[in-house]
């Protein structure tokens, strides 16, 4: 089989990694990959430039399946272009991936169908958005409904940040036209944690469990990131909390897609609160795997992956099962000096370590440049350490990161603490 990775991510290389494991598959495209799928010989990278070129490429090379990582290239219509061409691929089409580029139709999707979320306004009106901060108090929460690379959300303590919030992006244009509506909504208070199912637009195939650590600094404190750390499986989710998700949010949503005529494939990420009674809400839907969960989440997965996804492209998943690894998968990231507001790139990698059964590192922003590896993005590298415990799994992912040097380099030293005292 040759198969096409869309993308150029940790997300991406952990996706090819696992995939290049099966015995069916023959070749492995990414598009446009990154660094560490440049020196690997089971990849070749292919620049990304359209959803039509990338398209073309694949009827070119008779690709088998395609499997697409970011939320860009879905919400740009990739899928819906393959599939007008008979190709196969895994992926929302550009309507379905509106659960992630729409935070207003998110929401208003949940209400139709009683899915569990914070409670909500939508605003194109400044002076309306800012009369209802006013009667509804902080902290809260105001959202920009387009896709806005991680910066749309901001969590307001006060005041004055709500109604900062709310001027920047309805009269200042800080984030384009992606901020000219906002959502805003209740703050809950409690723990996150990520919930990824494969969908083939009726069936429903859960991934196991896992946790992200989205702000900067140790013990979250600092900006937020795109995540800076993950682990799988996640203890918070409970065997009892886990039926709830599937139950009050994967199932409605799933079927709430089908029933409005937009049937839902792909994979679908529930950004899960749960909060102090321990009732889970959605904060967000991703219309993607995360990143960098899906690096200790891939990490874990022993099954045959290609398997996986021709369940999901021929509408089977019924019929997959997943086999997971039972040891704990712990993924810390290293980002670029600068991340996240302005990443520097261009910095010289080195030493990263051999893969062992112990640990595996996944490239993100970096590029292979005359022989050399260079940093290119802001999360440059996920170093993924696998052990029986989290303490363990933990110790070895820090352990194979003192090898890795470029300038600049910054991590959190404390990614897993929320799940030690529960293991
Ligand atoms: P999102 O992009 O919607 O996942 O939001 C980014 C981050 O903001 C989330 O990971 C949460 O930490 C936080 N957040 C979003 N919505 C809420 C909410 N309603 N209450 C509290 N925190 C939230
Ligand atoms: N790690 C969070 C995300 O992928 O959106």
């Amino acid at each position: 089989m040759k198969i096409l990775v869309v993308g150029g991510g940790g997300r991406e290389h952990a996706l090819a990694w696992k995939l290049a494991q099966s015995k069916r598959v023959e070749r492995i495209l990414v598009s446009p990959g990154n660094g560490g799928t440049a020196i690997d010989s089971n990849f070749r990278n292919i620049p990304y430039k359209s959803p039509e070129a990338l398209a073309d490429f694949a009827q070119q090379e008779h690709i088998d399946l395609t499997v697409v990582g970011p939320e860009a290239p879905l919400v740009a219509g990739v899928v819906d272009v393959f599939r007008e061409r008979g190709m196969r691929i895994f992926g929302p089409t550009k309507a379905a991936a509106q659960l992630e580029s729409s935070k207003d139709f998110a929401k208003a999707f949940m209400h139709r169908h009683d899915i569990p979320t914070a409670a909500y306004q939508t605003f194109t009106d400044a002076r309306q958005a800012h009369a209802y901060l006013d009667k509804m108090g902080a902290p809260i929460v105001i959202k920009a409904d387009g896709l806005a690379a991680g910066k749309g959300v901001v969590v307001a303590m006060n005041f004055e940040e709500a109604h900062e919030a709310v001027d920047r992006m309805l009269e200042g244009n800080w984030l384009g036209n992606a901020g000219a509506r906002v959502v805003i909504e209740e703050f809950i208070e409690g723990e996150e944690a990520s919930f990824i199912v494969m969908v083939d637009g009726l069936h429903m195939l859960p991934l196991d469990t896992s946790q992200d650590h989205k702000r900067l600094g140790d013990g979250d404190t600092g900006p937020n990131t795109g995540g800076m750390g993950a682990y799988s499986p996640a203890p918070v989710v409970t065997p009892a909390l886990h039926a709830r998700i599937m139950r009050e949010i994967i199932l409605p949503t799933v079927r709430g897609m089908a029933s409005e005529g937009i049937p839902y494939t792909g994979f679908l990420y529930a950004g899960v609160m749960i909060d102090k009674q321990g009732n889970p809400r959605t904060l967000e839907f991703n219309c993607r795997m995360g990143d960098p969960e899906t690096q200790p989440i891939m990490a874990r997965l022993k099954s045959d992956f290609t398997e996986t996804l021709e369940h999901a492209v021929n509408g089977t998943l019924d019929q997959a099962e997943l086999q997971w690894d039972r040891r704990t998968a712990l993924g810390v990231v290293l980002a670029a000096h600068g991340y996240p507001e302005k990443p520097l790139a261009g910095d010289i990698i080195t030493g990263i370590p051999r893969e062992t059964d112990d640990y595996v590192t996944f490239h993100a922003g970096t590029k292979l440049q005359n022989g050399k590896l260079l940093t290119s993005g802001g999360r440059v590298l996920c170093v993924v350490g696998l052990a029986d415990s989290v303490r363990v799994a933990q110790q070895r992912a820090y352990d194979a990161i003192e090898h890795i040097h470029f300038d600049g380099m910054q991590f959190r030293s404390d990614i897993g603490y929320r799940a030690l005292p529960r293991c």
